[in-house]
């Protein structure tokens, strides 16, 4: 039996713009991508059986084709029968770390490491923008999940310029354990909301698309320069998700009022709040501070540093 155990991290966002909407009924936006350490352990192994089988430690991941590991294995087998009948049935074991419904691209990370995992399990040869291609059929965030490090992504978020890794900086966590927010809602209630906002020429949408890579926020990710990168943090979605939930509007009060964070900001459509801290020690401090000022065990905050890959095969 063949097995591959990869690692599948998380992403933030440090900016999310909505630009328009699209023909497809998804939005084109603006984004700069950043992955983080904390990961999801995927272990893919043959079957001897001709079928898709998953199996997660986490009781709300579900175990059926809603699960986009799933998918992805169910793409594969369907591009490459040849392939899927010679190796037979693939099993995929998630480790899950990544807090569920969370803005953290979790399930999408998972995806994107049944693709590249499968891809040398069955030894297909694929190239990153064929994987990328195959991902973006099945989620918006899997192409970036693939490549990882600092990114630029635009149209759906498909499209993936990566730039300068950010370095060095730390990145606390914050989420409320039962409180999770559907993507497809605050983007629906963002179109109620801002529709009249919309840009809809052509023209302007590349003017938009094109502010972002020559924009402030990126310049200093070029420069490292952690205080500028944290006075730029921005996401759109903020403005549906926070009034909804004052719960995590406190949160990332609490994490921007502490004196060791750079700055603060909701993650893709949250609820998963975001502090930058420029040591390990200032983020254990942002940590601890807001752990003893919102006393709630529903909160569950994590310490991580920021990464330079995406998917990877686990070094053991
Ligand atoms: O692609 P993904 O599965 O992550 O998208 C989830 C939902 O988020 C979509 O069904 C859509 O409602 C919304 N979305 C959007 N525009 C995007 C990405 C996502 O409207 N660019």
């Amino acid at each position: 039996m063949e097995r591959y155990v990869l690692l599948a991290p998380a992403k933030i966002n440090l900016y999310l713009e909505i630009i328009g909407d699209r023909p497809d009924g998804f939005h084109e936006l603006a984004m700069v991508m950043q992955t983080v350490e904390l990961s999801d352990r995927i272990t893919l192994s043959t079957l001897s059986t001709d079928t898709i089988r998953v199996r997660c430690n986490h009781p709300e991941v579900p175990n059926d084709e809603s699960n986009l590991a799933y998918r992805a294995a169910a793409l594969l087998g369907e591009k490459f029968p040849k392939a899927f009948a010679r190796h037979g049935g693939i099993g995929i074991d998630i480790e899950k770390n990544i807090p569920v419904g969370a803005g953290l691209a979790g399930g999408s990370t998972d995806a994107a490491a049944v693709l590249v995992g499968i891809d040398m399990m069955w030894k297909l040869g694929l190239t990153r923008i064929e994987l990328q291609s195959l991902g973006a059929q099945l989620g918006s965030d899997i192409p970036f999940c693939i490549s990882g490090g600092t990114a630029i992504a635009t149209g759906r978020g498909e499209k993936i310029s990566p730039i300068t890794d950010l370095q060095g900086l730390y990145v606390v966590l914050g989420k409320y354990r039962s409180l999770s927010v559907s993507t497809p809602w605050a983007y629906k209630t963002y179109r109620s909301q801002f529709e009249s906002n919309y840009v809809r020429e052509e023209a302007s949408l590349l003017a938009r698309q094109e502010r972002v890579h020559s924009g402030p926020m990126v310049a200093a990710i070029a420069q490292q320069d952690g205080e500028t990168i944290a006075q730029r943090l921005y996401n759109d979605l903020e403005k549906v998700v926070l009034p909804e939930h004052p719960k995590v509007q406190a949160l990332r009060d609490a994490c921007a009022a502490c004196p060791e964070a750079l700055g603060a900001m909701m993650s893709g459509s949250g609820p998963t709040v975001f502090a930058l801290a420029k040591t390990l020690e200032d983020a254990k401090a942002i940590r601890k501070t807001v752990s003893s000022q919102i006393d709630d065990e529903d909160l569950a905050l994590w310490v991580t540093p920021l990464h330079s890959a995406g998917v990877r095969v686990e070094k053991l």
